[in-house]
């Protein structure tokens, strides 16, 4: 298939903090088989970080990071569309347009929303409760087939599948409806000091989330101190969310089925469940770390992939909202 042809897989990360083994295992991770087989776009979601409040100086780090990660976890620049979504701003103006094209009901439904405002008492911010329209947004001007994310994005996704059929039924086709794609195993981490709750990046629990720049002790220290339950061995009936989470880790790092690994620790302590898991997910994480901050050091690098990939993204975004401006009516000139 020629790359004119091959259907289009996208993604993002947003550029807070580092990334962690949940944006790893539940997406990253998972993009680098797509590189072959489809025209991969990727980029850093710096418009969708500041819907909450960042400090400029890190952000801008941690935008670089981010690139940076695609590529040491095996994103191959030369294969894929990478770049930084503020340098496109297309996303802005199609955000635009689908907004008009939204309500305020069904962004209000969303769980993440509902979720992240509970933390901002009567000050909500505005981009807090856009921020899926933009996502669409993101999604919708590549005519974009497949989105490999996480579990907690599937209901964004919908969001965007909504917005593609309504606005291809008011103003003839225009977008491609996108179809998520979701992992069995590692499409939702959880905090190893609440496994009730996902893992997170802004998670105020000391040892909860694992990131992917953690030294090896410190991945070690948060595995050792995971939170299980009150048992001591792993039985085969049933585990606990804390057990199931360090299986299903260690399962997506080594490629492996959760019961493959849930049978090589039955009947045995948690303690050597905890220890086994903290070593693959450094031995994985080792390199990826290496590699991040090697690349980090050559800014020309990252400056001239970011600057092919956002000439490229540019390129085809404005194809399809030239074509949508006008059939909403704009004058085109
Ligand atoms: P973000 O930055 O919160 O997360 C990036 C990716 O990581 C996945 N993820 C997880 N997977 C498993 N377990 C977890 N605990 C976990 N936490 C996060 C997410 O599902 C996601 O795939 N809105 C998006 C970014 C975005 C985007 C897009 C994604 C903006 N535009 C267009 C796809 C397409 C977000 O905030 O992801």
């Amino acid at each position: 298939m020629t790359s004119s042809t091959k259907k289009i897989v996208l993604s993002a990360v947003q550029p807070t903090n580092s990334p962690h083994i949940g944006n790893y295992l539940g997406a990253i991770k998972n993009w680098v088989p797509l590189l072959d087989q489809y025209q991969c776009i990727f980029f850093a979601v710096d418009l969708h970080s500041i819907t909450v409040k960042q400090d400029p100086a890190e952000l801008r780090e941690n935008t670089y990071q981010a690139i940076a990660n695609y590529i040491a976890c095996g994103i191959d620049p030369k294969k894929a569309i990478l770049f930084i979504q503020s340098q496109v701003p297309e996303h802005l103006e199609l955000a635009w347009i689908l907004t008009c094209n939204s309500s305020m009901g069904e962004l209000s439904r969303m769980t993440q929303y509902k979720d992240k405002s509970q933390k901002h008492g009567a000050h909500i911010p505005t981009g807090l409760f856009i921020y899926p329209v933009l996502m669409a947004a993101d999604i919708l001007l590549y005519g974009t087939q497949y989105v490999p994310v996480g579990e907690d994005q599937k209901q964004h996704l919908e969001l965007a599948r909504d917005l593609a059929e309504r606005m291809n039924n008011a103003y003839g086709p225009l977008f491609t409806v996108p179809d998520p794609m979701i992992q069995k195993t590692g499409a939702r981490v959880m905090s190893l000091q609440d496994p009730e709750n996902k893992m997170s990046k802004s998670d105020p629990l000391a040892g909860a989330t694992v990131f992917l720049n953690d030294s090896d002790k410190e991945i070690e220290k948060k595995f050792k101190r995971a939170v299980t339950d009150s048992g001591t061995e792993v039985s085969a009936e049933n585990q606990s969310n804390g057990i199931k989470n360090l299986i299903q880790i260690q399962a997506s790092f080594l490629n492996e089925d959760y019961d493959t690994v849930l049978n090589r620790y039955i009947g045995k302590q948690y303690g050597y469940l905890k220890i086994d898991t903290a070593n693959v997910a450094i031995n994985a994480i080792r390199p990826i770390r290496e590699k991040t901050a090697e690349i980090l050091k050559d800014r020309d690098y990252l400056d001239q992939i970011l600057k092919a990939g956002r000439e490229e993204a540019k390129r085809r975004a404005q194809i399809l909202l030239n074509e949508v401006y006008k059939r909403v009516g704009f004058v085109r000139q």
